[in-house]
């Protein structure tokens, strides 16, 4: 069995920064199980750059590619790849990684959309190799302190959560804007961890009714005067409610385009208080801050059960995910989101959109199903290795 996971590293623009520095903080905390050997981005310089950022911790310098065939070509022995690319490229990097022989984990979203996410899935288990979506948002303590108080019923029976994002962005976010690139978005780019924090907090959604919107299809090169417009294609607001199992029922808002008073408020309500993200605990007659709740949950797990969500101490949501995907491909130990759970996630995501093409809600098991793809098919009939 190998001792180390020798690792190619795909698409280093900025959240590979991101999972640079968790590796870092991995080797830094004793934990050297893996080999970055390779880095790779369209953007040669990109790749350069990472090479010369790892190899300052790691001691040698991985090589360094601008193309995935040619990485997989130059590397058979390379075991993993770790996939942060822009959302339209993951299926097509992925899908070649699994047929190499590797194991992924790849950023969230899974995919452009739910088809091509499905294309991924049919090539992990083809492959009978592991398959991690980075969905790093629930790893956090505050997040890890809300399940638990879920769970041990602080609140009660669950009625409602309420996630409301208002602001405004008028500045151009490149790749971000643009449909055909991104998938959608924020409530598909940033949204798709909320989606996974209401599976996580709450349960699996079965139908969602939203409206979307696009007050603004511009952003702007000079955003104080509002000159130099550039014509983007993602939506920039969306309004839905969800319906979980046993009544449970969800207000989930987004807007970037709430000039003026910029606000935000995420919350979980049970039959006997609220936990409020940022905040804390709030019953009829007790509350607690966030930070009391988090003691509170790492003193009833123990220092064994700290250890185990938060390995050496280690709270970085990125490294310890990207531990978890190590010990998976030595061990065989469980990933927490798999491909699997990722599409679930991304369903969700999606099916804001199918909602409002079909004008009606949506069940979730019909989104999954790839039965509703109003929305979803105008991408699909573009994207390259889609059979329709
Ligand atoms: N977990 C989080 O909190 C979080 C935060 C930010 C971004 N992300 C995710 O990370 C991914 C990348 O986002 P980003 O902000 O780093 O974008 P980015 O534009 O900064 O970087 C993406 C890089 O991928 C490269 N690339 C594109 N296609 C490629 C291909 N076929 N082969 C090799 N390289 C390719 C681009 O050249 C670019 O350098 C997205 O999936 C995004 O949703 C996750």
């Amino acid at each position: 069995m190998a001792e180390r996971v020798t690792i190619g590293m795909i698409g280093c623009g900025g959240m590979m920064g991101a999972h640079e520095r968790g590796f870092r903080e991995l080797w830094d905390k004793g934990i050297k199980n893996f080999e970055i050997v390779a880095t790779c981005d369209l953007v040669k310089s990109l790749a350069e750059k990472m090479a010369d950022q790892v190899g300052v911790w790691q001691g040698n310098r991985p090589r360094v590619y601008s193309d995935v065939e040619t990485m997989l070509k130059s590397e058979p022995d390379m075991m993993a790849v770790d996939v942060v690319t822009v959302h339209r490229a993951h299926h097509s990097v992925v899908v070649p990684c699994f047929e190499a022989g590797k194991h992924v984990t790849v950023e969230k979203p899974l995919a452009i959309t739910l088809r091509a996410g499905k294309l991924m899935l049919d090539a992990a288990e083809k492959a009978g190799k592991v398959f991690q979506v980075a969905e790093n948002y629930r790893r956090s303590t505050e997040n890890r302190a809300i399940k638990w108080a879920i769970d041990s019923g602080m609140i009660g029976k669950l009625r409602m959560i309420y996630w409301v994002d208002v602001e405004e962005r008028l500045w151009y976010w490149t790749w971000r804007d643009h449909r055909d690139q991104a998938g959608g978005g924020w409530p598909l780019d940033g949204g798709v961890h909320f989606a996974d924090l209401f599976r996580y907090h709450v349960g699996d959604p079965e139908s969602l009714y939203c409206t979307v919107r696009t007050y603004n299809p511009y952003r702007y090169k000079d955003t104080d005067n509002l000159t130099g417009a550039i014509p983007v294609d993602v939506e920039d607001t969306t309004l839905a409610v969800l319906h979980f199992a046993d009544g449970v029922t969800g207000s989930w808002t987004y807007t970037l385009s709430g000039p003026g008073d910029k606000w935000g408020h995420r919350a979980v309500y049970g039959e006997h208080g609220s936990l409020t993200w940022g905040t804390g605990f709030k019953s009829r007659k007790n509350s607690m801050t966030m930070d009391e709740l988090i003691a509170e949950h790492h003193r009833a797990i123990g220092p064994d059960g700290v250890e185990k969500l938060f390995p050496r101490g280690i709270q970085d949501t990125i490294a310890t995910e990207l531990n978890e995907f190590v010990e998976a491909v030595l061990h065989g130990t469980p990933v927490e989101i798999t491909g699997w759970e990722g599409y679930k996630d991304q369903a969700i995501s999606m099916a804001l959109y199918e909602s409002d093409a079909v004008g009606r809600p949506v069940l979730l098991s019909d989104v999954e199903a790839l039965r509703v793809e109003a929305y979803q098919g105008r991408l699909n009939a573009d994207l390259e290795g889609m059979t329709r």
